[in-house]
């Protein structure tokens, strides 16, 4: 079945880049030009997503607001002849039709994803956070919905990290009875668990913000109790759906960073500034004036 459906839960406080989103939230905060928001809604609709429901709260309106139409500042660029900008904001107008939902406590990501079962439907769909950026050729959760056409299986995101990180992440268990496919891109497996310590962690391979779910998540959400954090976690409800239903991991092409805080998001912004058609020559000319101007 098409996968035409994207849930973005963005109810999160957003507690580790603090104070900047005490009254901004961070998937306003822009990378380069742009908020995150928008990179992560560009990605959806490059991979042929269709509807975008946001998982939100009454701190996020402004979210829902970037993605509108703002009648009185295109009547002033209209009348000052700035046309560029008019276009750009018009264009984020006009790029996705959003569904919101609210999740009204701030009970875990698997509790937000849960908010979203009656706008989402009977059918599969993707789940995308937007604090995971990721700057590929290819449209990352494209690629993960090109390993659930060819597989027909749950499909969650996958990257390598180091033996000492896993308990930043969930950690997938590889099914080592089946074979992997796609040159190894695409791994079946036997379970998923949330932030396990190094000597606990049954893999090296944790899991990104972009996934496809079968609808029968919803079920196992429903049966999932308070876990690591005290939250209501997504990984424990995949970890029952992966008893019942094929899940795999697929290992995305693209550089992911973590720009739900200040260090990642430094990285993603000096990445793709360095690489911006418009800032990239400037920016390394000042780099380099700098580097000497510290030795
Ligand atoms: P995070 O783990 O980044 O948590 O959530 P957070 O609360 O947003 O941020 P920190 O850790 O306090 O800095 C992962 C994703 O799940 C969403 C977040 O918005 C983010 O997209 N989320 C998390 C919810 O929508 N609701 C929740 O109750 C928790």
């Amino acid at each position: 079945m098409k996968i035409r459906t994207a849930v973005f839960p963005v109810a999160g406080w957003g507690t580790r880049f603090l104070p900047a989103t005490k009254a901004v939230p961070k998937e306003l905060l822009p990378v380069v030009d742009r908020p995150v928001i928008q990179y992560a809604i560009e990605e959806a609709i490059a991979s042929g997503v269709e509807r975008v429901i946001l998982v939100t709260s009454e701190h996020k309106r402004s979210i829902e607001d970037h993605f509108d139409s703002a009648t009185d500042l295109e009547a002033v660029l209209e009348a000052r002849g700035d046309i560029e900008h008019l276009r750009a904001v018009r264009a984020v107008a006009d790029m996705v039709h959003l569904v919101t939902v609210r999740q009204k406590e701030q009970l875990g990501l698997g509790h937000a994803v849960l908010m979203a079962r009656d706008a989402v439907g009977r059918e599969p769909f993707a789940v995308v956070l937007p604090d995971d950026l990721i700057v590929g050729r290819s449209p990352a959760l494209g690629e993960l919905i090109g390993a659930y056409e060819k597989s027909s299986a749950s499909v969650v995101a996958l990257m390598e990290v180091a033996a000492d990180q896993t308990r930043r992440y969930g950690i997938v268990e590889p099914d080592p009875t089946l074979p992997s496919s796609d040159g190894g891109r695409t791994i079946p497996l036997r379970g998923l668990v949330e932030k396990p310590e190094p000597k606990d962690a049954p893999s090296n391979l944790a899991i990104v913000g972009r996934y496809v779910l079968s609808p029968k998540i919803f079920e196992k959400l429903e049966r999932t109790k308070h876990g690591a954090g005290g939250e209501i976690q997504l990984t424990d409800a995949i970890q029952a759906l992966a008893a019942d239903q094929p899940v795999v991991g697929f290992k995305f092409s693209g550089t992911r960073y973590d720009v739900g805080a200040p260090e990642g998001w430094l990285r993603a912004n000096l990445d793709l500034a360095l690489d911006h058609p418009t800032y990239g020559a400037a920016l390394r000319t000042s780099l380099t004036g700098h580097a000497q101007d510290r030795k």
